[in-house]
Order: structure tokens, then C-alpha cells, then sequence
């Protein structure tokens, strides 16, 4: 469904990442995970548009979407929750949705109705200042205003980050729901033994480039993995 192909990319001349490959099958979640500062948000970025792309090709359902905008990408069924500053602060919950469905002609509250039945908390809190939510809920008013559009791939960007373990849990338990209702999802974890335990597979990166590969399983056994990625139990 998304295959990277030897990507490089950066912000300015110098290049974050470098022929970085990777490739997520249809209705599979696969987890990104390395050491603070190693690319993986810039990954994400370039996937979605938003770095300078040096080489390398990035294909979506088939199609290049190399250089391809985000607003082409959002048209194309591609979704993306960045790291951070994911939500509207000043504006109520409900307007965030309503910002996400831009995109779409018509059918807002329907959408809508779809996103508060995945994220129930989210329906008492629609006129309050998403400012002014939880951590956790800002998180699922993110990922609610990513799926507004029915995308058929979501990027989610560290999406556990600051979150208590109980909400964490209860946000990858909402991922998966995600996953299995047909949405293929790549994500970046900082939590990574959680996010394997739920992923089908997953890649490690380290100083820009790809470092390891492999089902989530082989990954979480492996005993070099434990030791330098996922910390102790
Ligand atoms: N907008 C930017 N302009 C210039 N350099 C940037 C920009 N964003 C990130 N970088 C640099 O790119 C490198 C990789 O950063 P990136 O955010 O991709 O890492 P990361 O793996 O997501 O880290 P973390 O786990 O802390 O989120 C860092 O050296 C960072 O300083
Ligand atoms: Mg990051």
C-alpha cells in the first residue's frame, strides 16, 4: 500500500534521513521505532509532503506520490497526526473535526457521528476549547480530526507520547479498533514494546537510516533488540 524506496531527505543541505526503504502491506500496522533524534518524525514528514525530498521514491496505493503535496496526499485517502501541535487549541473540539473534513463536500455530521462512535469521551467534550482538553483526549481529538476524511492509511506520530499507562492503553486499544476496522496504519513509538505488542511489524531506525526489520514478534524475542530498543519489561 506505501513502499519507500532508498528515500532521502532533509530540512536544509544537510539530509536527516538517508535511503531509508520501507514498506506497509494493505490493513497491516506497522511500527517505527529508534533512538531520539534518529529521523523518524522526518520520515513521517517526507511520506506526508513536508521535507525536502533529495532521492528515493515513495509509492502510494501503486501511484508516485513523490514531492506530491498534503493536501493532494489528504485527497489520495492519506492521513497524517503529527508528533506535535496536533490539535487547534482555541478552537472547540468540534471545530477541530469540522477543520479536518475541509476536504470533503458535505456529510460533516455523519463523519462526525463515525469519529465521536470510535472516541466516545470526545462527544461530551465537542464545544469545550480543545486547549483546555487532557492530554489523552487532545491525542484522540487528533487521530478523531486524521480520521474525519475515512482515510484508507493513517501516519501517527508518536501518538502514546505523555499519556498516563491507563490512557495509553486505552488509545492503542482505539489504534487497533482503527486498524481492524480496515485502516492501514504506520506509526512512530517512543513506547515501543507496547506498540509491537499490536503492530504486525516493525523497523528500526538509527542515525537516519534503516537499521533492523522484521514481524512485531521477532522483534519483541529478540534478546540485541530488548537490549539497545525496548529497555527492560
Ligand atoms: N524543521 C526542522 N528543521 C531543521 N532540522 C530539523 C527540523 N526538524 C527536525 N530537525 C532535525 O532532524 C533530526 C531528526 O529529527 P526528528 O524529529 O526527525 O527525530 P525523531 O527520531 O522524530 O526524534 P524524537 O524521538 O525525539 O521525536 C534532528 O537532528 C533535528 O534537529
Ligand atoms: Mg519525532
Amino acid at each position: 500500500m506505501l513502499s519507500l524506496d532508498s528515500v532521502t531527505a532533509g530540512y536544509t543541505d544537510e539530509n536527516i534521513i538517508n535511503e531509508v526503504s520501507l514498506q506497509v502491506d494493505k490493513g497491516e500496522l506497522v511500527t517505527i521505532i529508534g533512538p531520539n533524534g534518529c529521523g523518524k518524525s522526518t520520515l513521517m514528514k517526507s511520506i506526508f509532503g513536508l521535507t525536502r525530498m533529495r532521492g528515493g521514491r515513495i509509492l502510494f496505493e501503486g501511484r508516485d506520490i513523490t514531492g506530491m503535496r498534503p493536501d493532494q496526499l489528504v485527497q489520495r485517502g492519506l492521513s497524517y497526526v503529527p508528533q506535535e501541535r496536533n490539535v487547534f487549541p482555541a478552537l472547540t473540539a468540534k471545530e477541530n473535526l469540522e477543520m479536518g473534513a475541509i476536504a470533503l463536500d458535505g456529510g460533516i455530521e455523519d463523519r462526525i457521528s463515525l469519529v465521536l462512535e470510535l472516541f466516545p469521551t470526545l462527544a461530551g467534550r465537542m464545544e469545550q476549547r480543545a486547549g483546555t482538553l487532557s492530554g489523552g483526549e487532545q491525542k484522540m481529538l487528533a487521530v478523531g480530526r486524521a480520521m474525519i476524511i475515512g482515510p484508507s492509511m493513517l501516519l501517527l506520530d508518536e501518538p502514546s507520547a505523555a499519556l498516563s499507562p491507563k490512557v495509553m492503553t486505552q488509545l492503542f486499544s482505539e489504534i487497533q479498533k482503527i486498524n481492524e476496522r480496515g485502516v492501514t496504519i504506520l506509526m512512530v513509538e517512543q513506547n515501543a514494546r507496547r506498540a509491537l505488542a499490536i503492530s504486525d511489524r516493525g523497523y528500526i531506525m538509527e542515525m537516519g537510516r534503516n537499521r533492523l526489520q522484521g514481524p512485531a514478534r521477532s522483534l519483541l524475542d529478540n534478546p540485541e533488540v530488548c537490549r539497545l530498543y525496548l529497555g527492560r519489561k
